[in-house]
């Protein structure tokens, strides 16, 4: 797909599989909006983008809040006059047993992660059903297809997210609008340095944030619903769909012995 000269507006630009994105579609010669809550962050990674055929426009801005979203948009709108694809990658997930997190942090992340991503599309849709193209690009998570324990307010934004996505992929069949959700697993980004995951069992964070970016791209314009990388794990979420009587004893088992070597 050439995306020369198309919009790209990502959330969660200022670091990690965001800003990759970003240096991706950049590198494509497509315009690019940088939409974070640290102005300081986006301006530097507008800064590195400055080196490609690119127009980059910063916009600070917290997903959570309607009217911060309302008010981004309508700057998006205002300088390029159109939208051609929004990546929904701004999120965060915060670790610890339900019965020990504040319910407040539970309420932080479904507003970020899935309160969030319906604020941009809903701000973002009207113009791409008007204009019969463009795509959404939700990033997910593994975690919107297994309920992993310590990440109860995690998984539900997550599962909500691809629940959402599902129900948009049908009503938008035929109008030139598309919705791919990218789920990755493990990345190596600022996700883990929130200090609730010092609790949590030492994985190998496997995928680089640029392994992700490059699904971004390929989701921009897959007729697919949800893109799974590494691809690998789709296998495990076929498993645990087909069989969940079997699979999930089977990895509860595994994260609880793992939990408590911790
Ligand atoms: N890392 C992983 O292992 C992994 C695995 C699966 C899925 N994911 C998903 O990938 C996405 C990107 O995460 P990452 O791994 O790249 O982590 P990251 O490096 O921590 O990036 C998170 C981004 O989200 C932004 N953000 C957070 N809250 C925001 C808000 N309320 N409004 C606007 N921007 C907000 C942050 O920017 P500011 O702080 O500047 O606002 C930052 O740019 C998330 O949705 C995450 O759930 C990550």
């Amino acid at each position: 797909m050439d995306y020369s000269g198309k919009v790209v507006v990502i959330t969660g630009a200022s670091s990690g599989i965001g800003r990759e994105s970003a240096v991706k579609f950049a590198k494509l010669h497509a315009s690019v909006v940088l939409v974070s809550r640290n102005k300081d962050k986006l301006e530097q990674v507008a800064k590195e983008l400055s080196e490609y055929r690119s127009e980059v426009l910063v916009c600070v801005c917290d997903v959570s809040q309607k009217d911060q979203v309302a008010q981004m948009s309508k700057q998006v709108l205002e300088k390029f006059g159109t939208v051609d694809i929004l990546v929904n990658n701004a999120g965060f997930g915060i670790y610890g047993n339900f019965n020990d997190v504040k319910i407040e942090e539970t309420e932080s992340q479904m507003s970020t992660n899935y309160l969030g991503m319906t604020y941009c599309t809903k701000a973002f849709l009207p113009k791409m059903m008007e204009q019969k193209s463009g795509h959404i690009v939700n990033v997910a998570s593994v975690a919107a297809s297994f309920g992993i324990p310590a990440m109860s307010g995690y998984c539900a934004s997550k599962f909500a997210m691809l629940g959402f996505s599902e129900s948009l992929y049908h009503e938008l069949k035929g109008s030139g609008v598309g919705i791919t959700v990218v789920s990755p697993i493990m990345v190596r980004t600022g996700f883990f340095d929130n200090d609730s995951f010092d609790k949590m069992p030492k994985y190998t964070a496997a995928l680089s944030a640029a392994t992700v970016a490059r699904a971004v791209v390929k989701a921009a314009s897959s007729p697919r619903l949800e893109i799974v990388t590494p691809q690998v794990v789709r296998i495990a979420i076929w498993f645990k769909q087909t069989l969940p009587y079997l699979i999930n004893p089977i990895v509860g088992g595994i994260f609880r012995r793992s939990k408590a070597k911790t």
